[in-house]
């Protein structure tokens, strides 16, 4: 077991890649955190830990609420007594617009999640690793943080924010042997993509855009999310990981 004794949060951990991340860390012998702002999926993804024995809480959290996310590490610490891993996953697609006709509401909503939900997580969770003696942040970014993609602004703009933030992170806590990471995902079969799914003209062409000649699954996703969280990856820091299938490169 690579995470055995280790204590982890996942946001988004109700979602394809938070989900199979949050199981991937509980049979690695993580006791984990599942946070997600629905309920519904979060308490899921709970259940199906424990019925392979793992050890897993849900905690309600809109990761771009200061209060919440302080009251998510709270809430894990004093339930599990400390902390570990932070894998800052939780993210929400912009609408297949221009920038033009993008509203001020939906950029503000979008960064407020993907990125200002990073800063939340990273100011919480650095006190709590300190403690532990150092441990392991992720964020996850996107293909989309390190190129542009029409109709995405507030998203491309986001992803590319976490990429930087990782970097600053890593820099500012590397001393206290807190190692911080960015994962950027291709196309993964999650429910963030259901739109583009449905569009029978682009889909063929999207879904084949990188080495591989097809979309990737969350457990692709979170078997490398393992690997940065884990001692492997003990030199690693304020690095960003593509695992787009040679997306970036196509
Ligand atoms: N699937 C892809 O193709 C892909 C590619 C690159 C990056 N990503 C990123 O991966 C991450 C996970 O997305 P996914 O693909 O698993 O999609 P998903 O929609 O299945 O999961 C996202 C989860 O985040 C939760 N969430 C949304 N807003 C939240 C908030 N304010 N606070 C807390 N939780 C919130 C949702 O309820 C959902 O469970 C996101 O950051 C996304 O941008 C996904």
């Amino acid at each position: 077991m690579r995470l055995k004794g280790k204590i982890a949060i996942v946001t988004g951990g109700g979602g394809g890649i938070g989900r199979a991340t949050a199981i991937r860390f509980a049979k690695e012998g993580a006791k984990v955190a599942v946070s997600d702002i629905d309920s519904l999926s979060g308490e899921k993804t709970v259940n199906m830990i424990q019925q392979f024995g793992g050890d897993a809480i849900f905690v309600k959290t809109d990761v771009s609420d200061s209060n919440q996310v302080k009251e998510l590490v709270h809430i894990t610490t004093s339930t599990f007594g400390g902390l570990h891993i932070m894998f800052n996953n939780a993210g929400i697609a912009n609408s297949e617009v221009r920038s033009v006709d993008l509203s001020e509401e939906e950029w503000d909503r979008v960064i407020d999640v993907n990125l200002k939900g990073v800063f939340l997580g990273i100011k919480y969770a650095v006190p709590e690793l300190k403690k532990s003696g150092g441990g392991a942040i992720i964020n996850t970014s996107s293909l989309l943080g390190l190129k542009g993609k029409k109709y995405q602004a507030a998203y491309n703009a986001s992803k590319a924010g976490v990429i930087r933030l990782t970097q600053n992170a890593a820099l500012e806590y590397g001393k206290y042997n807190i190692r911080v990471n960015a994962i950027a995902p291709g196309v993964i079969d999650t429910k963030i993509i259901d739109g583009w799914k449905q569009d029978a003209r682009k889909w063929p062409i999207i879904s084949r855009a990188n080495a591989l000649g097809r979309i990737g699954t969350p457990e692709e996703v979170a078997n490398a999310v393992l690997f940065l969280a884990s001692d492997e990856a003990s030199f690693i820091t304020g690095a960003t990981l593509s695992v787009d299938g040679g997306g970036l490169t196509f």
